[in-house]
């Protein structure tokens, strides 16, 4: 490249695993600053607390780079699984986001998702007890054996996709998540064939057997005008947002744990400090480092400098949650630390609507992990956890976590 603008993403390991330091020089250096992504394009990197906020919420910043793209004669490199997948609400901007968000928004109402509780109890120890049977000495995978599973579960419950099928739709998401550079391999290609074809059937089989799962409120919702590619869309959208992130929540929640042993110790002796414990982890561990990618379609000014028109934008939500302008010692964990306005889950129209969902399912899934084994610790050296998410950019979380269980106490 001719230019002198640095890099953003497809990092080396080192950093991909651990970005923090790297986003505070990013960010001392300069808060908002243009760069150059792996995949060779620029973009306006967003590091500071206030600026995030700022382009998050601001409607002159879009959500929908296709129609951007095209409009600027740009070539639109279709990511896997290609256009039909791509028109959710995460892609959008209103009205038709407000259309799409309200569809789903019902079945995510908190007091809908306070009631799946006991189903995300019962799938949390049905889990661990396939884990016990491995025995107290034992060396468990926690990310494959637990924190993927259980929200993959959930949202499988959620949108009625038979039991049967998840398992070798869950292999797929994963395939399809791990990211690559280049073209997609053949592995990602047939994965995304493979979800594609199991969607399209999960759909069809809801327009002759609706029952009271989401997928059949989205299907009855064809007739007053969702079209199938949004239909499509939006369930290839909620999976994908719904497991991978909270999966990341859990197992990068623990790691923080196991590396703040006088904290989990805390935390053992007070389970009832979770909910406010998983905030401080979702800001320390950024499951979800940067938003998904926008657009301007007008010049703005962010944090004094200006974006001119129709350029990517790219919030680091990860570097904005250590900002030290918003959060005191913002490189310390502290489970106590009052945080509710950290940026984890976004800002704006597109904050997350999974959000009570997420918090939810962590708090349990910590809950019944940490009562049921208060001995757990982790069972390989630090250095050699396998991380995983190619470009490091949209999701960051553990391919694996090896743990020795200990004894167990278990209920029941
Ligand atoms: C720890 C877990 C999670 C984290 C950290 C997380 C984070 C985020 C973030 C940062 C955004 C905004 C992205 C942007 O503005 O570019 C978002 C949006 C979204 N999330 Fe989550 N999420 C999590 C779990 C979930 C779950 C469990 C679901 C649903 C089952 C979900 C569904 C959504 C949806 C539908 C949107 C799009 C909202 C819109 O465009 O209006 N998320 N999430």
């Amino acid at each position: 490249m001719a230019d002198n603008l640095a890099t953003w993403g497809g990092w080396e390991p080192a950093i991909r695993d651990d970005p923090f330091g790297h986003f505070a020089d990013a960010r001392a250096r300069c808060p908002v600053q243009k760069a150059r992504l792996a995949d060779g394009h620029p973009a306006w990197i967003v590091l500071g607390y206030d600026a995030a906020r700022q382009v998050l919420n601001d409607p002159r910043i879009s959500k929908d780079m296709l129609a951007a793209l095209a409009e600027a004669g740009d070539v639109v490199a279709e990511g896997l699984p290609g256009p039909e997948f791509s028109r959710h609400m995460l892609n959008v901007d209103p009205p038709d986001h407000t259309r799409l968000r309200r569809l789903v928004s019902r079945a995510f109402a908190p007091p809908r998702i306070a009631a799946l509780e006991p189903a995300i109890r019962a799938i949390a120890r049905c889990l661990l007890d396939e884990l016990d049977a491995a025995g107290p000495g034992a060396t468990v995978d926690l990310v494959q054996g637990y924190a993927q599973p259980l929200p993959f579960r959930v949202i499988g419950e959620l949108l009625g996709i038979p039991a049967a099928d998840r398992p070798r739709l869950h292999a797929w998401f994963q395939v399809l998540l791990t990211g690559w550079a280049g073209d997609p391999p053949p592995e990602a290609v047939e994965a995304s064939d493979g979800i594609v074809g199991c969607l399209r059937e999960l759909v069809e089989t809801k327009r002759h057997r609706p029952a009271g799962d989401l997928v059949s409120v989205l299907v009855a919702a064809e007739d007053d005008g969702l079209t199938t590619q949004e239909l499509l869309s939006s369930l290839f959208q909620l999976v994908v947002a719904g497991h991978d992130t909270t999966a990341s929540l859990i197992g990068n929640g623990l790691i923080a744990l196991f590396d703040h042993p006088a904290q989990l110790g805390a935390l053992l002796a007070d389970l009832g400090q979770l909910p406010a414990a998983i905030d401080e982890l979702i800001r320390f561990t950024a499951p979800v480092p940067h938003a998904t990618f926008r657009v301007t379609t007008k010049p703005v000014t962010v944090d004094g400098v200006e974006i001119p028109g129709r350029e990517q934008v790219l919030v680091c939500l990860g570097s904005a949650n250590r900002d030290p302008v918003r959060f005191p010692a913002p490189d310390v964990l502290d489970l106590a630390r009052s945080n509710g306005s950290n940026l984890g889950f976004g800002h704006g129209i597109h904050y997350c609507l999974g959000a009570p969902l997420a918090r939810l399912e962590a708090r349990v899934a910590f809950e019944e992990l940490l009562s049921r084994y208060p001995c757990l610790r982790l069972g390989v050296d630090r250095d050699a956890l396998a991380w995983t998410h190619g470009d490091g950019l949209v999701l960051r979380g553990l391919a694996s976590l090896p743990v020795v269980l200990g004894p167990s106490r278990r209920q029941g």
